[in-house]
């Protein structure tokens, strides 16, 4: 019981750990390519500081060039360290995608990008005691190999770990020989080669992932073993779209708590509430007015008003929309994922409480 407590503080110490604002150059070098389109890069800092070591799932902010308005693109990270050198992405060349293309190309030189420190919500609990279940599909994988190597790191007796994963075939599986290596991998492939093994035909549906997790299971929390029903899990789910609802619909189905069912790119819809009616933003000098009725976020006043700050998830995670408040107060909605300085902000989740004046960064 105490080692999972201070797993869990050592992960919330970690989020504050060598932390850098703005802008940090890496080098980029090409680790390997890992199936077709697919391939790891090596990210290493420039200069000594150290590295702010990111929990399982966190993703970082990479501007693909030294100008200001170079593209910046979100890559979750695919490897864990609890004190890393470098980090490491996993991207696939998309067919027409500018970010990704660049980054391969910048890779394939030996160049340089930079970073925002790895952020984001979508994280590993490494202090608990239920099972933890990792679903995913196609590049969906990368934020699972970081879990699973950081699960296998907990020096408490970790709960069971399910891992099930939908690829079109051996070719596209990214990291297929983890998921071979993994004690409890179920594997899909939608159209399997002659040569591919090891693997179920076919798409992964909600009556086979009620066949998969339905079952109680047996784990150690207090040193002893109990029985618990198969609802019981911590399940993370990492995919294009449809296949996330599709899991959420079948995982709610069978009696998953929602509130045990984390992905990626679940953002809350409510619409936060403002506290004020109107307010006067000052922009540096650019006056803008923001109403309850309109009810934007500093961010999309900013762009409203002809400025461009900067910025990367525009949902709190990342840091890239952070600036000064100057004067007044503002309501940040939904809370800052990343820890902030006094008189920081995020523009991209505050909304006035009072006129404010804000520097942007
Ligand atoms: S844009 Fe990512 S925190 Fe605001």
């Amino acid at each position: 019981m105490l080692a999972k407590r201070i797993a869990g503080l050592e992960d919330a110490a970690r989020l504050k750990t060598g932390r850098w604002s703005g802008w940090r150059p890496f080098r980029v070098a090409v680790l390997r390519e890992e199936a077709r389109d697919v391939s790891s890069f090596a990210l290493t800092p420039l200069g000594d500081a150290p590295l702010a070591p990111p929990l399982a799932g966190q993703f970082v902010t990479v501007r693909l060039g030294d100008a200001d308005d170079a593209p910046v693109r979100s890559w979750t990270l695919s490897d864990h360290d609890d004190a890393p050198d470098h980090y490491r992405l996993t991207v696939k060349r998309l067919a027409g995608g500018t970010g990704s293309a660049r980054l391969h190309e910048i890779g394939a030189r030996g160049g340089t990008v930079w970073l925002r420190p790895p952020s984001g919500r979508f994280t590993l609990k490494r202090d608990g005691f239920m099972r933890v279940v990792l679903i995913s599909a196609g590049i969906g994988v990368t934020p699972m190999l970081a879990m699973l190597k950081a699960h296998r790191a907990r020096r408490d007796s970790p709960p069971p770990l399910v891992w099930i994963h939908q690829a079109r075939s051996g070719e596209t599986h990214v990291f297929a020989a983890a998921a071979k290596d993994a004690a409890l991998a179920h594997v899909f492939y939608s159209a399997p080669r002659e040569s591919d093994a090891g693997h179920e035909a076919g798409r992964l549906g909600a009556e086979r992932l009620r066949e998969i997790l339905a079952p109680a299971y047996t784990t150690s929390p207090f040193g002893r073993e109990i029985e618990l029903p198969g609802i019981y899990s911590d399940v993370y789910v990492c995919g294009p779209a449809p296949f996330e609802a599709m899991v959420r619909d079948a995982l709610t189905a069978m009696g998953v708590p929602p509130g045990q069912i984390r992905s990626e790119s679940f953002v809350p819809a409510a619409q936060p509430e403002p506290v004020i009616a109107q307010a006067r933003v000052d922009f540096g000098g650019v006056i803008a007015q923001w109403t309850e009725s309109a009810n934007p976020s500093l961010l999309e006043l900013a762009e409203t008003a002809g400025l461009a700050p900067g910025f990367g998830c525009r949902s709190g995670s990342c840091g890239a929309c952070e600036s000064t408040l100057v004067s007044g107060s503002v309501e940040h909605s939904p809370s800052p994922a990343i820890p902030l300085a006094a008189g920081r902000i995020l523009l991209c989740c505050a909304r006035p409480a009072s006129d404010v004046v804000i520097a942007l960064d």
